[in-house]
């Protein structure tokens, strides 16, 4: 068996370290065949992962790689989530991140403290009484869903929907089966950004939306399949990684009780155990779609003109020539080299954001409750099935209150 193979497994999904660790040792840029029948590079030390995401002859937005008639023909395919700063390249990705940035510096997201803390107190009235909850459904998922839908000031009720077509989109394996289903969500989520920003162009707010709808506005920022993007891609990334942060962070404690006990005792170790968190079992297992505009060589391997590569964040993050001992989960470590952010252009811009979601969150479970214990036996969790994404289905966990 062929390590690479092995990437799209059952057991890769429960755990990908081992098979990871191998790539590193005999295979560290490997090509591969995806479920969808493409071919991809695997990336999975470090210094390959750092490098290719720091060069920017690795292009997100495969359009550049196409020569064009009509500049218009060039979007004519590409679905409105394909329209923003994740899948861009400069100077169209400047532009694009440029217009939300100052929304998510550390200074800016600060302020929104006090709120976090309040809707994380919400969460937990509802639940402290009941001895048990699903750490997901019930903390993990709202919180961070609230938080940018009240940024966006789009309605938070609608969370569920969001949930759904969201999880379509990054649990599809690019398989025909699947292929209906993805349209048919891409095409109700595209029409609730529609009929959104009417309202909001129809009555603006002091919100993201209706600052981004006034960009759009004033002629050449922003065209309006852009603004859609945008906020599609806000509403993505605002939930599908912070939930899993806090969860992997949670499940690694409950893991290993004297971190636990460790960060009860000490709450100033907040900070770091969020990164070694990030670093240990990070929430976003491998980097978008990356393709070479030129043929590059890199660790001995020619990537050719036009082929895709993804970045295994989660493999770097536990390469042993950058992290003493690695699978050791310590929270007192410094982990601040972790890749789970990406790098370069690219880097997340809501990662203040997760931060202060994380540490808020963790923070004030630890402090309202106590006696933390899984609810389900540990083989019996169940990994999301998606390629990108580390995340759990579930997680049951009971506790007590503190006093
Ligand atoms: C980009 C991880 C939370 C918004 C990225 C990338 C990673 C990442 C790895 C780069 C992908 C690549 O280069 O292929 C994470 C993790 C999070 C998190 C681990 C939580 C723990 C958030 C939040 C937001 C957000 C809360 C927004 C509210 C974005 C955006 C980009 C991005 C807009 C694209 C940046 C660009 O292309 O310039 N994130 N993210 N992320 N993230 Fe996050």
């Amino acid at each position: 068996e062929k390590s690479s193979e092995a990437i799209f497994s059952k057991s890769f999904d429960r755990n990908p370290y081992p098979i990871f660790k191998r790539l590193r040792q005999e295979d560290p840029i490997r090509k591969t065949m995806l479920p969808s029948g493409h071919y991809t590079w695997i990336v999975t030390t470090y210094k390959d992962a750092e490098t290719i995401l720091k060069d920017k002859r690795f292009i997100k937005d495969y359009t550049n790689l196409m020569e064009f008639e009509k500049e218009e023909d060039r979007y004519a395919h590409t679905s409105i989530f394909a329209r923003n700063m994740l899948f861009a390249d400069l100077p169209d990705h400047r532009r694009l991140r440029g217009l939300v940035q100052q929304a998510f510096t550390p200074k800016v997201i600060e302020e929104l403290r006090p709120r976090i803390q309040e809707i994380t107190d919400d969460l937990l009235d509802q639940v402290e009484q009941n001895g048990k909850m699903n750490l997901i459904d019930d903390f993990a998922f709202p919180l961070p869903i609230i938080v940018i839908c009240e940024m966006l000031g789009v309605p938070s009720e609608d969370r569920d929907q969001f949930r759904m077509w969201s999880n379509t989109l990054i649990e599809s394996t690019g398989d025909p089966e699947d292929t209906e289903k993805v349209m048919l969500h891409m095409q109700q989520f595209t029409q609730y950004l529609t009929d959104w920003v009417a309202t909001r162009r129809h009555e603006p707010k002091e919100d993201l939306v209706s600052k981004l709808i006034h960009a759009e506005e004033e002629g050449d920022r922003l065209s309006e399949q852009e603004l859609y993007g945008v906020i599609a891609l806000l509403i993505m990334a605002g939930h599908e990684t912070t939930v899993n942060l806090i969860s992997n962070g949670v499940l690694a404690l409950l893991n290993h009780p004297d971190q636990l006990e460790a960060l009860r005792k000490d709450p100033s170790l907040i900070k770091p155990a969020i990164e070694e968190f990030l670093r240990f079992d990070g929430p976003v297992e491998f980097s978008t779609d990356r393709w070479a505009i030129e043929t590059i060589e890199i660790g001995g391997q020619m990537i050719q003109k036009g082929d895709h590569v993804l970045v295994a964040l989660n493999s770097a993050n536990r390469d042993e020539s950058v992290f003493n001992d690695p699978d050791l989960f310590d929270i007192t470590r410094d982990s601040s080299k972790h890749l789970a952010f990406g790098k370069g252009i690219h880097f997340c811009l809501g990662a203040p954001l997760a931060r202060l979601e994380a540490e808020i969150a963790v923070g004030t479970l630890l402090n309202r409750l106590t006696n933390l214990k899984l609810n389900v036996e540990e083989h019996k969790l169940i990994w999301r099935p998606s390629l990108i994404i580390r995340g759990l289905e579930e997680l049951p966990i009971t506790f007590e209150k503190v006093n």
